[in-house]
């Protein structure tokens, strides 16, 4: 018999588990892990501008990974995530840092795909190394991936990233398509003063290569902890400024936990998969429909993005913990999944690890 479904204490149901298989990362992404110097120039002109303190010089600087055998091994990772199946998640999104980055991540890929319940087997990526295990990946079962792209223009994709790479995931996002990934989204985090001048040409990206373009609010989730209110470029003006340009439509929400709002384009054809996504935690939050759960490549489980504690699964895996022990752990951390984030409310604190650490 399944076993009862699993609830938090606000009635939320989860069915999505984020899983990251490798904090580390081959980019630096002003948003995420910003340790290029171009990345602490520009920070420290908006802090200026704003007549604000400058953020401490000691701000991380290439930071530590993980060593390895801190990470959770694939088995460690299959057996969790059957354990979340049994309770009824029915999403897994594989994420890091770069989820490439973890050697052999097809094996991975192929022991999930095989685990009965799960119904959608995804991968978020900063698409660069794609090339080389797209087809592995399809082959191994990978249903769905989400491409992080953040400028089509490669001197400001270099600005957002801090890497070269902006043809290498233009390439990776027209492999996914060859190989029939389906649907294709992609991730433009906008900031203020920085890339919020692409939005009409992003825009225009997804219409004609019929993709899924979600464009996100910047969260505090960076390494620098150098996050102001004034770099995020509300989901409203971004819409608006779509708007002034293209005729587009609501779509109707295929799901009520979908974090974004999505907007066709009336003049392409009915089959076309071309959309706008906006997603707008920090204006307009959507925690009371959240179903959401994070593993940290390290083995901590995460109940929210902005959780400031997490909770050592890695520690009971590893002391020959029974499942039934396991399952009622994961039911009491569930539990105390909270009921929101408080981004802008005083009093708020950043979470200390990055996005890169807890899995996007
Ligand atoms: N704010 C918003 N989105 C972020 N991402 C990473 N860091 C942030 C942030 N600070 C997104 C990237 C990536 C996904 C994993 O998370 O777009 O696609
Ligand atoms: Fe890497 Fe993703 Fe963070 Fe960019 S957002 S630095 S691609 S983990």
């Amino acid at each position: 018999m399944a076993p009862p479904p699993l609830v938090d204490s606000h009635g939320r149901h989860l069915r999505d588990l984020r899983v990251s298989v490798t904090d580390r990362c081959n980019f630096r992404c002003v948003y995420c892990l910003p340790e290029t110097e171009e990345a602490a120039s520009f920070y420290r002109s908006r802090f200026r501008d704003l007549g604000r303190p400058s953020p401490p010089p000691g701000t991380p600087i290439l930071r530590e990974w993980k060593p390895r055998a801190e990470l959770l091994s694939f088995e460690e990772i299959e057996r969790v995530v059957r354990l979340f199946v049994r309770l009824g998640i029915r999403k897994i999104r594989l994420t890091g840092g770069e989820p490439l980055l973890r050697t052999d991540l097809p094996t991975l890929v192929q022991r999930l795909a095989m685990i009965p319940g799960i119904e959608d087997l995804a991968m978020t990526t900063n698409g660069f190394l794609f090339h080389r295990h797209a087809r592995a990946l399809r082959e191994a079962g990978l249903q769905r991936v989400s491409f992080s792209l953040d400028s089509l223009d490669p001197a400001n994709f270099r600005r957002m990233t801090g890497r070269d790479g902006c043809s290498e995931v233009l390439d990776a996002i027209r492999i996914a398509r060859d190989l029939q990934f389906h649907p294709i989204k992609v991730n433009a985090v906008v900031i203020r003063g920085l890339n919020d001048h692409e939005i009409i040409d992003l825009a225009d990206f997804a219409r004609r290569e019929n993709l899924s373009l979600r464009f996100i609010e910047f969260m505090p989730l960076d390494s620098g902890h150098t996050w102001l209110r004034d770099h995020v470029v509300p989901g409203h003006e971004i819409l608006s400024r779509i708007r002034e340009r293209f005729d587009i439509a609501p779509a109707a929400p295929a799901d009520p936990a979908e974090t974004a709002r999505r907007w066709r384009f009336p003049d392409t054809p009915p089959e076309s998969a071309a959309e706008i996504g906006i997603i707008a935690p920090v204006t307009e939050p959507f925690c009371g429909h959240c179903n959401r759960i994070r593993l940290t490549a390290d083995g901590q489980v995460r109940t929210c993005l902005f959780s400031l504690i997490e909770h050592n699964l890695k520690g009971l895996l590893r002391s020959d913990t029974d499942d039934a022990t396991l399952e009622d752990w994961i039911r009491s951390i569930v539990r105390g999944k909270e009921d929101r984030h408080h981004i802008g409310e005083p009093g708020f604190e950043q979470p200390e690890r990055s996005m890169s650490c807890i899995g996007g």
